[in-house]
């Protein structure tokens, strides 16, 4: 795949296609972590005199409402703030007025289209890859740089189709993903050690086909490990499972039972929303009643005995119920063990980056995934069509 750096930049119009899509609760963003990881590119374009269009979808846009709850105005002012210079807001996906701020775009500019999404109100033209509308995009710039990631795995007319009509290259924050996410599936260096949790073990299924034969170990945390402790024989008192993938747990614990390590102690409380009871059990005294909602001291001392000697760590899904501070020390725990080793530290999965940018581990890791379906998806082996779009147009 061809990156910016093999363009010519100076004086030439650039759409650069981002993944800005971000939390934003009444009008405040709650997590900028797609934004900074999105300014190495810009940057590196503003740096090589590029009049610079950036274009990002918010949310999904499906009625009237969804219009200003998904406004990327909010990010327009982040983003300035964080390239320290002011970013043009269009307000609108295309129009007169779009056009006049195009025109007068100067050397080192940058100016953010309104949501792409937008669009999908006038018959889903933006998810549907309308040509006629990615050729209106296309027609603004000169050349199409996708730094999109997250979005990858979505053939839009933002990212899929303007990539047809323009000379087009990815951004160094796409390439970064596509570098190190590979080494996760292709060449890790072992050891190599997965975690996985998050909720459910149905949604990883196919990841862990895939990663299962190649790490040294799997280590399970997270609400998935209950399944995996009620499929070992285990009393798991209410803790959630999954009881449709019992039978495949046990398949896989009886296959790579010299792999697959399952917490010894587990944090549980007597609600999930309202705790007034918190403790920790070993697994073997979960009492009933109770739910799980954080791994152990115990099984923390585990998984670093584990993790210590580890080259390669990918790391995909909370440890606890994170959002809630008082289970939250799993999570932040592994963290703080994973970034002190020497491994190749990678952590991919939409909760995980959330959860990882919000504890202030994000610069730490060696490469936390902007990717959330794009990145299980890519690490799944499936093809994704933005990507597949640039590998045809350089090939
Ligand atoms: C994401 O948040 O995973 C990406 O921005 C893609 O968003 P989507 O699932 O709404 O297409």
């Amino acid at each position: 795949m061809k990156n910016i750096k093999k363009f010519d930049l100076k004086g030439k119009t650039v759409i650069i296609r981002c993944d800005l899509n971000v939390p934003i609760k009444d009008g405040v963003i709650t997590n900028d972590f797609r934004i900074q990881k999105s300014l190495e590119t810009i940057k590196y374009a503003i740096s090589k005199e590029a009049k610079v269009i950036i274009l990002s979808h918010l949310g999904r846009i499906k009625s009237e409402e969804d219009l200003a709850k998904y406004d990327l105005e909010p990010v327009s002012i982040r983003l300035s703030e964080l390239l320290g210079k002011k970013v043009l807001f269009a307000g609108e996906t295309r129009g007169r007025h779009t056009k006049a701020l195009v025109r007068n775009l100067k050397e080192g500019e940058v100016l953010l289209l309104q949501n792409t999404r937008y669009e999908d109100l006038n018959g889903n033209k933006e998810s549907g890859n309308d040509m006629e509308l990615a050729k209106y995009w296309a027609n603004l710039g000169d050349i199409y740089i996708d730094d999109a990631f997250g979005a990858a795995h979505r053939a839009h007319a933002s990212n899929y189709g303007i990539a047809k009509l323009l000379p087009s290259g990815c951004g160094l924050l796409m390439e970064k993903e596509i570098k190190m996410l590979s080494k996760v599936v292709k060449t890790p260096e072992s050891p190599y050690i997965v975690i996985f949790g998050g909720s459910k073990v149905s949604d990883k299924i196919t990841l862990t086909e895939e990663l299962v034969k190649k790490a040294d170990y799997l280590l399970i945390s997270g609400a998935m490990a209950f399944t995996f402790l009620k499929a070992a024989g285990f009393n798991i008192g209410d803790s959630l499972y999954e009881k449709d993938y019992i039978d495949y747990c046990v398949e896989l614990l009886s296959e790579y039972s010299d792999k697959i390590i399952l917490p010894i102690d587990v944090v549980v409380a007597d609600d999930m929303h309202n705790p007034s009871d918190i403790q920790t059990k070993f697994i073997n005294e979960i009492p009933d009643g109770y739910i799980g909602l954080d791994i152990g001291p115990a099984t923390i001392k585990v998984f670093k005995q584990y993790l210590d000697d580890a080259k390669t760590i990918f790391w995909n899904g909370p440890a606890g119920y994170f959002e809630n501070p008082e289970f939250a020390s799993g999570t932040e725990k592994l963290a703080n063990i994973i970034t002190k080793t020497k491994a190749t530290t990678i952590a991919g999965g939409g909760d995980t980056a959330a959860a990882l940018s919000t504890m202030g581990y994000a610069g730490k890791f060696s490469h936390i995934s902007t990717g959330g379906g794009a990145s299980m998806e890519y690490l799944e082996g499936k093809k994704l069509p933005a990507l597949e779009v640039l590998n045809e147009k350089n090939s």
